[in-house]
């Protein structure tokens, strides 16, 4: 019998979802996985709602060509501006039994097991900060009981994709951006990396986040999440292929990708260019 190649499609605007998709792997090794950077029209960031979307929905689509039934948008940028159009508009044309998942949501669910004190941060690209989808997401989960301040870190991406996390400039911006949110509010006791760029920045953040306040790193976040969404969606999880591959796509060339790649997934990587 013909092997079925369906593989869980992750998808971010260049490098960042690596991050993700290193947590993912490690939790459920089992699947077949197909990432896709779209790293020559990166970064999504600073780009209208209508281009992140039109973007988003050729990679989801190019990632539904290659027999994924499962897409996860590891890129808050995609998931803030992208999502719920794909899910609502083009899914039920397209193919209702496919499934395309975000980062935001699950992130928000697990705020209550980091905050004491109900004070939390948001970093997040200028797209995401101005979407509003965190503060609207945590709105609809928990009322009023958290207040929450957002801070743009619109820098932060081009210093991760151009491999400068270890550059003073990095220290700069960053060092920038924390003491704006916490001039802010002072109180905040969690900061959500709402970017997947941004663990690549945690040393450099561990220099000025004030003592106590806690990281959450979406990473393990969205892993723990996709294993217990497979868990309560077996007939999506049927349609998911278990021969533990890994394929890397990028938009732009290899030779710029695959270095800088490995560095975020933790090991070196051979990729593919392709056209969306
Ligand atoms: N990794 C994307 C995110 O999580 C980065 C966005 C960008 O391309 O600016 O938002």
């Amino acid at each position: 019998m013909q092997k079925m190649f369906q593989p869980i499609g992750v998808f971010d605007s260049g490098y960042g979802g690596l991050t993700i998709l290193k947590s993912i792997v490690e939790k459920l090794p089992q699947y077949d996985y197909i990432y896709l950077g779209d790293n020559a029209r990166n970064p999504y960031g600073s780009r209208s709602f209508d281009v992140v979307y039109q973007y988003t929905r050729e990679a989801v689509m190019k990632l539904f060509s290659m027999g994924c039934n499962l897409v996860i948008l590891a890129c808050n940028t995609a998931s803030a501006k992208a999502l719920r159009t794909i899910q609502q508009n083009d899914l039920p044309f397209f193919d209702p039994s496919r499934r395309v998942l975000g980062v935001i949501r699950p992130s928000v669910e697990k705020v209550p097991f980091y905050t004491e004190n109900g004070h939390v941060g948001i970093l997040g690209t200028a797209g995401t900060v101005l979407s509003e989808s965190y503060p609207l997401e945590i709105a609809k989960l928990y009322d009023d009981h958290l207040i929450v301040t957002q801070e743009a870190c619109p820098m932060w991406v081009p210093l991760v994709e151009n491999g400068e996390v270890n550059n003073p400039a990095a220290d700069y911006f960053v060092q920038k951006n924390l003491t704006n949110l916490f001039r802010k509010d002072p109180d905040i006791d969690t900061v959500i990396l709402g970017c997947t760029h941004y663990p690549l920045l945690i040393p450099a953040i561990l220099k000025f986040l004030p003592n106590g306040v806690k990281i959450l790193d979406q990473g393990p976040v969205i892993a723990d999440s996709l294993k217990d969404y497979l868990s309560r969606h077996p007939e999506i999880d049927q349609k998911c292929s278990k021969y533990s591959t890994l394929q890397f796509l990028t938009t732009e060339s290899v030779n710029n990708f695959e270095p800088l790649a490995g560095l975020f997934f933790g090991k070196t990587l051979k990729a593919q260019k392709i056209a969306l």
